[in-house]
């Protein structure tokens, strides 16, 4: 049967179009992402040409659905195995349904009982296409599944590739590299279980030439908080695709009769105007399309995790609440080290409820003076961990992801709960509720502290499902707890920044950015997740000085300053802050409480002038600079900073000092921020448009 017309679609952003096309043999092929194209000017474009050297070339051309099958060599995003062991697809479009701005195509093997359905969204307010796949057994027999990504990127043909990447370890999360794309198959992706610190699913490819305000990005990210991988593939003809999903090699699991897979959401943008526009791009996503509660202020809280770590009882919480409602912070988060036997990493873990030695009344008499202080109450948990000395590792040592005749290998003295098993979900489900009916809370801290070893499930056929269903799980049952306590509010932390991503974003708040609070090593860290994430999530605490975690001495102000830039926090020991440091930290607070808005809300533009560093938000008529310079080099004065996105024909004035300055002048010429000729000198300059 002839297959239904047309057999071209273009996908429409307000600003971008991406176009797929079929060729006579039914292959999906993208052949434009980039610029607005109407359907009559996309329809000009051609299919790719057989390569020149025939069967040796026959990878050259690159497809939007890239399915293992005869003479594809490279990475193919859908790999799958039937009872017979064939491997190869030959996929047939069967059909398309359009509506307003969602676009599915259908295809289904000629002789495999399988459907696969490829989507694609766009939004009426921003660039992003979301995208994904699904797959269903149509027959009797389970299908293996090796790897389902939900959507291939096919990239235009570009002078170069430049591959913009976050990497990273525990305490140096979000570090931004740009390199070269080479040929071949670049991975990254994690195989721990969870998203990770060593790789974010986010990326960027440019032609080399962008800058930060200048130039064509093509950026992608996945909504998975479980093992991903992503490959970028660079063709020898110089084509380059990026194909992203959730799983790992070699993990495989089976799609049973009847059973429909569904993948996860594949995000991409095209944005010109450099990388800040891409940034600004999935800000705005996030903002509009992805957070709980975009509209909302994140408050300023209070962690105790720092100052007491293990060393917790009820007064030594209120007395450190007591401070933090002096300094103005607006919710008290207790860490750590409040529940069960958990007087230290090594015991309590799954044992949730209250130590009735520190807090023998529960919860209820720290929570009351919280509130009398005026603060909101917030609580860690690590729903998904156990420390073999609990009470419910004795009781359930089944519960743990295990193997037989393997060792459990312990991280930090714990191990992690089969949360693919329908009664861990429950009793997860179960004692949150409890907790959170039992008790006042608002906020929850939601820890993830190792990842998965011995990934095993000896009860269970198809183990290797656990990869996917863990994660699964963990969504239902966030959104379980957020349904039943809409009020309660959530941080996502795996030690810090290890589960960042646009699927737990979608249930979660805010994240913890990294166990790393060291003010200078954090301007890295917040520019990296900047370029995926707004400032609106990016949780940043005031701690000590030195820093516990690097030993270097910052300033206060210029601690708060690189804090200011995103959701500010304080969680340092305060009983160990001076009278001027404390009265200092308040008056800081209450100037981000000023801005806040701005900061949480607005668009974001980096700064740069020689040695100074910083950033801009601006939101309606108020524009906010933070900025910070480490040390002046040869006691050159400052160079004035260039602000962005400012109207030239309005002028500014500067909140501080009233001084006027012009747009023009300002975008132009730059700001002269004043700063403290010496080391580690930082400020803030708040400008409200005047005309
Ligand atoms: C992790 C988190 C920290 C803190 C500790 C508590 O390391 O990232 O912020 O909550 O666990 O054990």
């Amino acid at each position: 049967m002839p297959a239904p017309e047309p057999r071209l679609w273009v996908v429409d952003t307000p600003n971008t179009s991406y176009v797929v096309a079929l060729d006579a043999d039914d292959r999906l092929h993208g052949l434009h992402w980039g610029p607005k194209l109407t359907y009559e000017q996309a329809s000009e474009l051609e299919l790719p040409r057989t390569q020149r050297h025939g069967i040796f070339d026959a990878q050259g051309f690159p497809l939007d659905l890239n399915p293992a099958s005869a003479i594809r060599y490279g990475q193919t995003g859908l790999q799958v195995r039937f009872g017979d062991g064939t491997r190869e697809l030959e996929l047939r479009f069967t059909a398309a349904s359009e509506s307003d701005r969602a676009l599915e195509l259908v295809f289904v093997d000629s002789h495999y009982p399988l459907e696969v359905r490829v989507r694609y969204r766009s939004l009426d307010d921003g660039d992003v296409i979301e995208r994904s796949t699904a797959l269903r057994n149509t027959g009797d027999e389970p299908i293996e599944i090796v790897r389902a990504d939900s959507a291939t990127w096919v990239l235009p043909r570009l002078e170069d590739y430049r591959l913009s990447q976050l990497h990273g370890e525990w305490g140096s999360e979000f570090q931004l590299t740009r390199g070269a794309i080479p040929h071949g198959e670049t991975l990254i992706g994690s195989r721990r279980g969870f998203t990770g610190h060593h790789s974010n699913p986010w990326l960027a490819i440019d032609d080399g030439t962008a800058t930060e305000t200048l130039g064509a990005v093509w950026s992608t990210n996945l909504a998975w908080s479980g093992s991903w991988r992503t490959t970028v593939e660079r063709y020898p003809n110089d084509r380059v695709t990026v194909s992203a999903g959730f799983g790992h090699d070699p993990v495989t699991f089976d799609l049973g009769a009847g059973e429909t897979l569904e993948t996860p959401v594949a995000t991409g943008v095209y944005t010109e105007g450099g990388f800040s526009a891409s940034a600004n791009a999935w800000h705005d996503y996030a903002l509009g399309h992805v957070l709980p509660h975009p509209e909302e202020d994140r408050p300023v809280l209070y962690n105790s995790w720092e100052a007491t770590t293990f060393d917790i009882d009820l007064h030594s919480q209120i007395a450190l609440a007591e401070k933090a409602a002096d300094m103005g912070c607006e919710l008290f988060v207790m860490d750590d080290a409040w529940f069960g036997a958990r007087t230290s990493d090594r015991a309590g873990l799954g044992d949730w409820w209250p130590n009735p030695d520190r807090f023998p009344d529960g919860l209820g008499p720290l929570i009351g003076r919280v509130r009398e202080l005026g603060m909101r109450f917030g609580i860690w948990v690590e729903p998904e961990m156990v420390n073999p000395d609990s009470e419910l590792y004795r009781k359930h040592p089944d519960w743990v992801y295990h193997r037989p005749h393997r060792r459990r290998t312990e991280m930090r003295n714990q191990l992690v709960l089969n949360l693919a098993r329908e009664d861990v979900r429950e009793w997860m489900e179960d004692w949150l509720d409890r907790l959170l009916t039992e008790n006042d809370i608002d906020f929850v801290k939601w820890d993830m502290n190792r990842p998965f070893t011995e990934a095993g499930w000896p009860d269970e056929d198809d183990a290797d499902r656990l990869w996917i269903d863990h994660t699964r799980n963990l969504y239902r049952v966030i959104d379980a707890i957020r349904a039943k306590h809409p009020r309660v509010r959530i941080e996502s932390c795996a030690s810090g920044g290890g589960r960042v991503d646009l699927g737990i974003l979608r249930r979660t708040d805010q994240v913890w950015t990294s166990d790393n609070t060291d003010g200078i090593d954090r301007i890295e860290i917040q520019e990296g997740l900047a370029q995926a994430y707004p400032a609106r999530v990016m949780g940043a605490w005031v701690t000590d000085s030195p820093n516990p975690f690097t030993r270097r001495e910052v300033p206060l102000d210029f601690r708060f300053h690189v804090a200011m830039a995103g959701v500010l926090a304080v969680g340092g020991d305060l009983h160990e802050w001076s009278g001027d440091e404390l009265a200092r930290g308040k008056e800081l607070v209450d100037a981000y409480k000023e801005v806040r808005p701005t900061i949480q809300h607005g668009r974001r533009h980096p700064l740069r002038a020689g040695g100074i560093g910083g950033v801009q938000y601006v939101r309606g008529e108020e524009t906010v600079v933070l900025a910070w310079r480490k040390a002046r080099r040869f006691g050159n004065p400052d160079a004035p900073v260039k602000l962005h996105g400012l109207d030239a024909d309005a002028k500014y004035r500067d909140e501080a000092t009233g001084r006027v300055h012009h747009g023009a002048v300002l975008m132009a010429h730059g700001l002269d921020l004043g700063l403290d000729p010496g080391d580690y000198a930082s400020g803030m300059v708040r400008l409200t448009r005047l005309s």
